[in-house]
Formats: structure tokens, sequence, C-alpha cells
């Protein structure tokens, strides 16, 4: 299992720290939430942001792209030096170029989905597709609560992925818990983002990701 703290709920007057502390503590992946104030109600990193990230951590960026047309900005995040460009499927009519866009670039291409939005909506694309990201709340924001029915969709993508020789990765973000983790873990989730519960205070980051990866066993 590899474990992606989003810096969502980082401390962004002190982001290049934080960003160490996870890669000390164990991190696999840094994931990064693009947010345009459109696609979804609220604003955060853009093209600059990834760029000033890239030279600080040695850490696998994983961005999260939640903003319309994201085939406008596929080439801009590419340079900045993501590693994983993940598109979702509500934010363009052209998944499947966006998609051929981002490999292109020579970047690893994932899609996203919605809570409410099939997974019909994804089929066609998972043979090109190296991630699926099944989103465990409604986009936006940290901190949400998990929705449990979520896991069929996780379980079903597994199911699909072993019948049909596919070798994409399946990734759950939001609401990610050392109580909630079990249940995706078990469906067959690979990459599990994790905002709120790695940066809460109390513990600490290291701490909490072992104990996601103790539950998710
Ligand atoms: C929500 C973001 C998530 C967010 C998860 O739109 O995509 O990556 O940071 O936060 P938690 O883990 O607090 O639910
Ligand atoms: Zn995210």
């Amino acid at each position: 299992m590899k474990i992606a703290p989003s810096i969502l709920s980082a401390d962004f007057a002190h982001l290049a720290r934080d960003i160490q502390t996870v890669q000390q503590g164990g991190a696999d992946l840094l994931h990064i939430d693009v947010m345009d104030g459109h696609f979804v109600p609220n604003l955060t990193f853009g093209p600059a942001v990834v760029a000033a990230i890239r030279p600080v951590t040695s850490l696998p960026l994983d961005v999260h792209m939640m903003v319309d047309d994201p085939e406008a900005w596929i080439p801009a995040f590419a340079k900045a030096g993501a590693d994983t460009l993940l598109v979702h499927v509500e934010a363009t009519p052209h998944i499947y170029r966006a998609l051929q866009l981002i490999q292109e670039h020579g970047v690893k291409a994932g899609v996203v989905v919605n809570p409410g939005t099939s997974l019909s909506a994804i089929e066609e694309v998972l043979p090109l597709v190296d991630q699926v990201l099944v989103m465990t709340v409604n986009p936006g924001f940290g901190g949400q609560a998990f929705l449990p029915a979520m896991a069929q969709k996780v379980a079903q993508l597994a199911r699909w992925r072993s019948e049909r020789g596919l070798a994409f990765k399946i990734e759950v973000d939001g609401g990610i818990t050392d109580q909630t983790i079990g249940t995706v873990a078990a469906a067959g989730a690979d990459i599990f983002v994790a905002g709120s519960y790695v940066f809460a205070k109390g513990d600490s980051p290291a701490k909490q990701m072992a104990k996601l990866r103790a539950a998710g066993q």
C-alpha cells in the first residue's frame, strides 16, 4: 500500500518544512490538490507552486486537477514537474484526448470519478490509464466524512482490472483515517490519499501514517 499525504492540510506558510516532514515520515507520494474555484468551490495551487515544490522533495508528485478545461493546464503542470496528472472525467467532454495529452508530455495519466459518477463513464479509458482515483468525498475540501458506498466502486474496479488483465493502480481520496482505510484496502485500493488525518494536531505525521498502514493491513 502507498500513502499519499495531501498538502491541502499542511501549513501553507511552511510548505517545504511540512513536505520534508512527511517524506522523512515515510510518505510514498505527495498529493497536490489543484482547485480553480469553478470545478470545485475552492481555490488552491497553480503550476508555479508545483514548480516550487519540485526541488524540495524526491517524492513523486501526484497532481489532482480539480479544474475546468484541464487540457489547457496539462502542459504547464507537466513542465512544473508533476509525475502523475489526474483529470476528472466530469471536467472535460474529451477525457480520452486529455489522457493522451498527459502521456504525450511524458507524465503518468490518471482519471478521477466523483462520488455521483458511475464507473461506466470511465470504462472505455481504463486500458489507457496508469491510475484511477475514486473520490470518497465530494471534492473541494479536506476534513469531510468518508462515503462508505464508494468501497463498492473500488471493488468493481479491482474486478475489472483482474478480469481484463489491466494494470492501473486504484487510489482513494477523502475521509481516509484509521477507521475507514480498512474497507477500501480490502476492496482493492493501492494508494491512499490522506490530508487532515496525516497533518492532525497531536501525533506526528510519521505516527499518523504508521497508524494508517497498520489499519490498512
Ligand atoms: C478533496 C481533496 C483531498 C483532500 C483530502 O477535494 O481531493 O485530497 O485533501 O482531505 P482529507 O484526507 O482531510 O479528507
Ligand atoms: Zn485530492
